[in-house]
């Protein structure tokens, strides 16, 4: 596809309703270097996506950035777009799970961010463990638990608290499975909105999917590029890439489009919302462009199901909590949640 600079009607994105009737644009833009881009790169990435048409931007505490996108986003609002028109989100951090923490943790993304309201704030993790930015892989916290649900729901009731005070619009999770999703549907008072997850054509979790759009729960799909850029952490060499698919490459020659774009058609045409992450402007102009024109066949869409290898990427090894596991403990594959 030929980069041209022109700028997408921000009106031509499509949006999802969400359980409580609010709309979120299909395509935000990821704001987490991967420990290699700086936060003022991706300020200014911010800030021009906005120019080009982007009005989701997916935000973290952790990313360590939120003020110099904060910054950004003041100039968006004063002379881009108005606050109304933005959707802006943020992840509580897993050291900020204690009841007591929550909602300061929420106002320091909210002071950061130079906001007076978040349109979706996310639990990043469900599990309280911390692990210092950058670290290695094998880095374990000495105080790190496993998922207690008693614990969860404590930090869920803060999230609660915020929606009430009018301080957010919509409340999520993330990095979840099934097995928690069910005692947390079981037990709360309001349902998550949305759940932020890993999925791209070589992670489809078509279960997942399927069960996220039974409960109303609007499924964000990161890493929708397979992450290219990841961190070194992230990396194992069973990896595989979703960018180098014979299958969506083909696709992609077929339509003379790039394997991102392809990714992104067939993640919001399958009910995703995507948040792929750039600070290339022919990239993520491309990516924003990807999901307003030319949508995929059902055939196109069939042979990319077809083309899973069930591969995670982001595997989260640094959250385990005990020596000699393996990451499949986080994740609940049998079924149950992992007992202590
Ligand atoms: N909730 C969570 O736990 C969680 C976990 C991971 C990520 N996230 C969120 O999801 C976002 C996206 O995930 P991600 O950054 O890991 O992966 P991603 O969006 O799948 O991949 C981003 C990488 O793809 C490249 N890229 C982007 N558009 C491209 C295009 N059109 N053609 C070729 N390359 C392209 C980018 O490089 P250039 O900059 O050079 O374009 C970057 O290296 C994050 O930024 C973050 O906001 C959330």
């Amino acid at each position: 596809m030929e980069y041209s600079r022109e700028i997408v009607d921000p009106a031509s994105v499509p949006q999802r309703t969400l359980s409580n009737g609010t709309q979120i644009p299909v395509i935000g833009l990821g704001t987490f270097g991967s420990d290699h881009v700086t936060g003022s790169q991706i300020a200014a990435a911010v800030l021009d996506a906005a120019r080009i048409g982007y009005r989701h931007f997916d935000c973290a505490a952790v990313y360590g950035n939120e003020s110099l996108i904060g910054e950004a986003l003041q100039t968006v609002t004063r002379t881009i777009a108005p606050r109304k028109d933005l959707w802006i989100t943020s992840k509580l951090w897993n050291d900020k799970h204690d009841r007591k923490d929550v909602i300061p943790a929420f106002k320091q993304s909210l002071h950061d961010l130079r906001l007076d309201y978040l349109d979706l704030y996310l639990v990043h993790w469900p599990f309280p463990n911390f692990h210092a930015p950058g670290c290695s892989i094998d880095s374990r916290s000495p105080d790190a638990r496993p998922y207690i649900h008693a614990s969860f729901m404590e930090t869920w009731g803060e999230m609660e608290k915020l929606l009430e005070q009018g301080l957010v619009r919509n409340i999520g999770t993330s990095n979840m499975t099934i097995p928690k999703l069910n005692l947390l549907l079981q037990d709360a008072h309001v349902s998550p909105h949305c759940n932020e997850m890993e999925l791209h054509p070589h992670f489809q979790q078509p279960e997942f999917l399927a069960y996220l759009q039974e409960k109303n729960i609007q499924p964000i799909g990161f890493c929708p590029l397979g992450s290219p850029g990841r961190p070194e952490r992230d990396r194992t060499p069973e990896d595989t890439s979703p960018l180098h698919d014979p299958v969506i490459c083909s696709i992609a020659d077929a339509h003379r489009f790039h394997a991102a774009t392809i990714c992104l058609k067939w993640a919001v045409q399958r009910g995703e919302v995507v948040i792929p992450f750039s600070v290339n402007p022919r990239n993520y102009t491309q990516n924003l462009r990807a999901v307003t024109e030319d949508p995929l066949t059902a055939a196109e869409m069939d042979q990319i199901a077809a083309a899973d290898q069930r591969c995670r990427l982001i595997k989260g090894q640094v959250f385990l909590w005990k020596e000699n596991q393996s990451w499949e403990d986080l994740w609940d594959l049998h079924g149950d949640i992992t007992p202590a």
